[in-house]
């Protein structure tokens, strides 16, 4: 299959492709949602219209950070007091135990994913009653065949920690590393000990954990190609499963703590470029497969084998291999998509108790996805997970005439053809190992509303 094509760097195709362009973690994206005027509302529309046979997939944001990153651009809220956890863990629960009634029972949770901020912010009791509480209130496995994640970051865990988590059924773990490098380190306030990530990882194999993922960032301050390489080699002798390289989005006009970054400390675009150029070929020399985007995984990897057959999916936490889930996400800031909705709650902290605890709901965007939306969406999830597009299982598919409808799109991607990003006949299309890196500037193609939103995104690479 075309997945295992191995890239192509070409530096010049990358720079005139390189313009903004958005990750499709959701099609359309979270740009096209609308403020929601009735959020119970909508809720019950979602719930109602689901198919209540699919899987489940959870996702639980926890927001808090005991530190902050300078580079950091997730939501959160930085605080040494941790007694601010469990005001907004009531109102978690909450929300658990409604969204857990309305639904009801019948869906199993295949996966789990608790994510932040920090989700190991909190205490072993209060990890150990939010997994109760999600236990009773959804139908979670436990034959340990589901996917449970969470993400640590390995300053933030106590003594037996681990042994909690594993015990309370997550079997994969996410670390956040960054760079090794300590000068690096201490420029974006995140120093941490590769002793530490490594103790870390390795009692989470001795656990049993059978998938771990490593975060890495490039492009963050005084890191060069050496540097980055050494950060590369470290992390590629503890072998994770899986390694998620970043490229770090700059925007301090939108993230405050990325104004402690000085900008004449960043790596240029051409040593991003080279760095990135590196990290792909150092990974895949190593045995990885760059699934696409960010990504790498073992070659026995759930994520590499799901590629293999063409069934790998992306949602809101990246590659999936769980394609056929509702996603329902609990918490602040957190994105639900129930059938052909997508629901986000309300990334503001008190306005989320305060819905919560008003209305039951607080869901402050949506956005249903019309019969265009769910065919655009297909088409741009098959090639950012697989490359290629055949044309006539595609009609087949989604009940139309690929060619016919998306006559404007072939003719848009001419130019990309003519400079060898993919091949296209009759039958299909498939990207070239060289147009591979450029995913997301085909994926833009079939993005029916790109021109309202492109310069709001980060660039590409
Ligand atoms: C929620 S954090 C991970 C969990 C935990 N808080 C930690 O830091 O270890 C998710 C990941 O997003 C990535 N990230 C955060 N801000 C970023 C930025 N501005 N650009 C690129 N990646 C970023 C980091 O790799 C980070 O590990
Ligand atoms: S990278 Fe992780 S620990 Fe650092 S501020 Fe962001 S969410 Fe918090």
């Amino acid at each position: 299959m075309l997945a295992q094509t191995k890239i192509q760097w070409d530096s010049d195709l990358i720079r005139r492709y390189d313009l903004a362009g958005p990750r499709y973690t959701s099609y359309p994206t979270a740009l096209q949602f609308e403020n929601s005027t009735d959020s119970r509302a909508i809720l019950t529309s979602a719930i109602n219209e689901r198919d209540p046979s699919r899987p489940l997939s959870l996702y639980i944001h926890i927001p808090f950070c005991a530190h902050v990153c300078y580079y950091c651009g997730c939501n959160k809220v930085v605080t040494a007091d941790r007694s601010r956890a469990q005001p907004y863990l009531d109102t978690l629960i909450k929300e658990i135990k409604m969204r857990g009634e309305e639904l009801g029972k019948s869906q199993v949770v295949d996966q789990l994913h608790w994510g932040g901020g920090t989700p190991t912010f909190i205490s072993d009791e209060q990890t150990k009653l939010l997994m109760e509480t999600l236990r009773e209130n959804f139908n979670l496995r436990d034959d340990d065949e589901g996917d449970y994640a969470i993400e640590i970051d390995p300053r933030e865990m106590s003594e037996g920690r681990l042994q909690l988590l594993r015990n309370l059924g997550f079997n994969r773990i996410s670390i956040g590393v960054q760079d090794v490098n300590p000068e690096v380190q201490k420029k974006v306030n995140r120093v941490q000990s590769l002793e530490m990530t490594t103790a870390l990882l390795e009692e989470a194999r001795d656990l049993g954990f059978r998938s771990i993922n490593v975060d890495l960032i490039y492009g963050l301050p005084l890191q060069t190609e050496e540097s980055f390489a050494e950060t590369l080699d470290r992390i590629l002798e503890l072998r994770p499963d899986r390694l998620s390289v970043f490229n770090y989005a700059h925007l301090p006009e939108r993230f405050k703590p990325q104004r402690r970054i000085n900008a004449d400390e960043l790596p240029d675009a051409v040593t991003k470029l080279a760095i990135h150029h590196q990290s792909i070929d150092k990974l895949t020399s190593a045995g990885y497969r760059n699934i696409g985007m960010d990504h790498f995984a073992l070659p026995e990897d759930t994520l590499t084998r799901h590629q293999d057959e063409g069934t790998l999916h992306r949602n809101f936490q990246g590659y999936t291999t769980h394609s056929e889930c509702d996603l329902i996400g609990l918490g602040v800031s957190a994105i639900s998509q129930i059938g052909d909705y997508y629901l986000q709650n309300s990334p503001d902290i008190t306005k989320y108790d305060a819905g919560i605890n008003a209305e039951g709901s607080a869901i402050s965007k949506e956005y249903k996805m019309n019969d265009d939306d769910k065919i655009r969406r297909a088409v741009i999830t098959r090639l950012i997970c697989d490359f290629q597009l055949n044309f006539a299982d595609q009609s087949k598919e989604l009940g139309i005439q690929f060619q016919e409808y998306f006559a404007d799109e072939l003719r848009l991607l001419e130019p990309m053809v003519n400079d060898g990003l993919i091949h296209m006949n009759e039958k299909g299309l498939d990207v070239t190992a060289a147009g591979r890196l450029l995913i997301r500037r085909v994926c833009m193609t079939f993005d029916a509303y790109i021109n309202h939103s492109e310069q709001r995104f980060s660039r590409i690479i």
